[in-house]
């Protein structure tokens, strides 16, 4: 909707220049075309793209302006690389929720008085194993003790086993009981038929799950009690360190709880982002190749969408965006339009008809310089409505593009022309197959079309 008001308010300046801003020297200096002729079909530029052109032109072909580029880049690369590797994946359930939103409030009281003791774990051992064997009982024992001390637990004394209960049961009435209790038979009939029914253990009744016959224990679970976790950062790390420890012990223990798919996603974020980022990257530079059939110019295309990329990862990085599955769509997203910019320089660039590459340039720039500069201008004033939204999602939505929407216009202005004044060679370009356009592109035809005025006073 947003957008739409903006192109239409475009439109509405280019119908009304004419009459309203031909006495404004800025608009004459932008809009203005050089001999406007009705009935030609060629691209008259304006003297501000004329300017533009030249401006670009000569930094990115003169030794200073390539080196005070040069350095800037490397600066850029050496920022992006940092922020890149330092990228935080964490997720805040409150990002997903407006600031004036009840639940806002909700977790934050969550966090400030009900977190003391988090979470309620299941340490489940999923097979059947010997129980009625003391060393069994005592590597239980032992792994129940290891969990209880890892850090962001509290320790013993809220944990419920129903084995450490009635190992402690047997124990201590043994000389009373006068039965061998590392029978298979014994340990479960006592189990069931005794123990069980005791009042105070009756609830470990639903820890332990008996096979048909009751010869067997197929499954069983431990609970332990976490302490204060307060980010998921903390989460991801009780997650990662229960399950290496479950990992030590010779038994199928899994550890459970229902918040654990946040540390699970955090841990795989990073290489789903990755992964999607580069089959995008792959994908384009096939497209590309296909409407610009050259591999240099895919060459081109790559190193440039690539460096994009990694800026904005790290930029945005550097800016607080956090990995998730919410800003991973952004960052995905961004790769299309991290294109954008270069392939407006580059199709324009391959249908220039001039031999060298300097002259090459200044020709693409009077052509695109004006409509990149438009695209920019547009998104930029059309993603800043998403500030206005009190909501962490839609402001990293916003970095993330806006990030990407600068880099990519820097990139296109100031990288690309010098690859391209480096890379291609006047004698390469014989081979080239005959150029597509012998007019203009339509997109450009209308623009040239467009102005149905008098020459304006000047
Ligand atoms: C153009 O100028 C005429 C006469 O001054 C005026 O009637 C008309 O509304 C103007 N058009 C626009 C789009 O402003
Ligand atoms: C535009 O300039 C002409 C003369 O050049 C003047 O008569 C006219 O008043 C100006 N219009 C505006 C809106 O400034
Ligand atoms: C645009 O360029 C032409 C030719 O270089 C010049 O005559 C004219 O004064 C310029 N117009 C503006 C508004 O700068
Ligand atoms: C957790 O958050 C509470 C309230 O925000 C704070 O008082 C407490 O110190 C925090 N604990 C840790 C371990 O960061
Ligand atoms: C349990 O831990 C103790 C002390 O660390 C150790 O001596 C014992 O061998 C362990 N038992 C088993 C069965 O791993
Ligand atoms: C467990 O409870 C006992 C008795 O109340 C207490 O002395 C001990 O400090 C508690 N242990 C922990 C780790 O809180
Ligand atoms: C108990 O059931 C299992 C299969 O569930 C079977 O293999 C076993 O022979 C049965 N034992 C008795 C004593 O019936």
């Amino acid at each position: 909707m947003y957008v739409i008001i903006i192109y239409k308010l475009f439109l509405y300046l280019a119908g009304v220049r004419s009459n309203i801003s031909k006495n404004k020297t800025i608009y004459n200096f932008i809009f203005y075309r050089e001999n406007p002729d009705k009935s030609s079909t060629t691209y008259k530029s304006s003297n501000f793209s004329n300017a533009f052109a030249k401006f670009t032109t000569s930094c990115t072909t003169s030794s200073r302006g390539r080196s005070i580029i040069f350095t800037f880049y490397i600066m850029y690369l050496a920022v992006s690389l940092w922020g890149t590797v330092n990228i935080k994946e964490d997720f805040k359930e409150t990002d997903v929720f407006f600031h004036e939103s009840y639940l806002h409030d909700q977790f934050k009281s969550f966090y400030e008085y009900f977190n003391d003791y988090h979470m309620r774990i299941h340490l489940v051992i999923e097979e059947p194993i010997p129980y009625w064997e003391l060393k069994t009982q005592e590597t239980l024992k032992n792994f129940t003790v290891e969990v209880e001390n890892l850090p962001f637990m509290t320790g013993e004394n809220l944990t419920e086993s129903w084995i450490r209960y009635y190992s402690n049961f047997i124990n201590a009435n043994q000389n009373f009981f006068r039965t061998d209790y590392t029978n298979r038979k014994v340990f479960i009939y006592n189990l069931r038929n005794f123990y069980l029914k005791i009042n105070p253990y009756k609830s470990y009744y639903h820890d332990i799950v008996f096979n048909k016959n009751y010869t067997e224990i197929i499954a069983s679970r431990i609970f332990v009690q976490t302490s204060k976790v307060n980010k998921t950062s903390e989460l991801r790390y009780v997650v990662n360190s229960l399950r290496e420890v479950a990992a030590r012990y010779p038994y199928k223990i899994s550890v459970y709880h229902p918040f654990f798919w946040v540390a699970d996603h955090l841990n795989k974020v990073a290489w789903i982002t990755m992964t999607s980022l580069s089959t995008a990257v792959v994908i384009l530079l096939v497209i590309s190749l296909i409407f610009i059939p050259s591999i240099k110019f895919c060459l081109i295309t790559g190193f440039a969408i690539i460096s994009i990329q990694i800026g904005v990862l790290g930029l945005s990085s550097l800016w607080s965006v956090d990995l998730n599955n919410l800003t991973n769509v952004s960052l995905i997203i961004s790769v299309g339009f991290s294109i954008d910019n270069i392939s407006h320089v580059l199709s324009s660039y391959y249908s220039s008809k001039k031999r060298d590459a300097k002259a090459k340039l200044t020709e693409t720039f009077k052509f695109v310089g004006l409509p990149i500069f438009y695209g920019y201008a547009t998104s930029c004033i059309a993603l800043f409505a998403l500030i206005l939204a009190q909501s962490a999602v839609y402001i990293n939505i916003f970095k993330v593009i806006f990030t990407v929407l600068t880099i990519s216009l820097a990139h296109s202005i100031f990288i690309l022309p010098i690859l391209l004044s480096v890379f291609d060679k006047p004698n390469n370009n014989t081979i080239r197959p005959e150029v597509q356009y012998n007019k203009v592109p339509a997109q450009i035809t209308q623009e040239a079309k467009l102005p149905e005025q008098d020459p304006l006073p000047v």
